[in-house]
């Protein structure tokens, strides 16, 4: 099987499909901001300082901006080369 998209609803089961036999489970991922996570940018309620800020982690840095109305993040680790990630929120 190749898998050519990990981001769209439909990728997925769904969290309803677990409720039937895992309600604990799900009532906790609702309540989680982790159920948030992986959407495509262009639905998602998208928050970061897009500003310029930028954030150390150890070796890696990474800049949030805001480019042509696009949000964008750029990542970089000491001594490799760039990487650069954009998204349309
Ligand atoms: C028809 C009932 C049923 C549905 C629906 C169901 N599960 Fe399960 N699931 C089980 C049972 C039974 C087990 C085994 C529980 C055990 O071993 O204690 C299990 C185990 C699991 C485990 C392993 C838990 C562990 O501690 O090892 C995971 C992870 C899991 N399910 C995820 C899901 C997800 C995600 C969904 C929805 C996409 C889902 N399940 C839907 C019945 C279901």
């Amino acid at each position: 099987m190749r898998v050519s998209s990990n981001v769209l609803f439909a990728d997925y089961a769904g969290t309803r499909a677990c409720e039937k036999c895992h309600s604990d489970k799900v009532q906790t991922w609702l309540a989680s901001p982790m159920h948030n996570m992986t959407r495509e940018p262009t639905v998602a309620d998208v928050k970061g300082p897009f500003d310029g800020t930028t954030f150390h982690f150890k070796d890696d840095t990474a800049r949030l901006e805001t480019k042509n109305g696009h949000a964008s993040s750029r990542s970089s680790r000491r001594n490799s080369a760039r990487a650069r990630t954009k998204s349309r929120a």
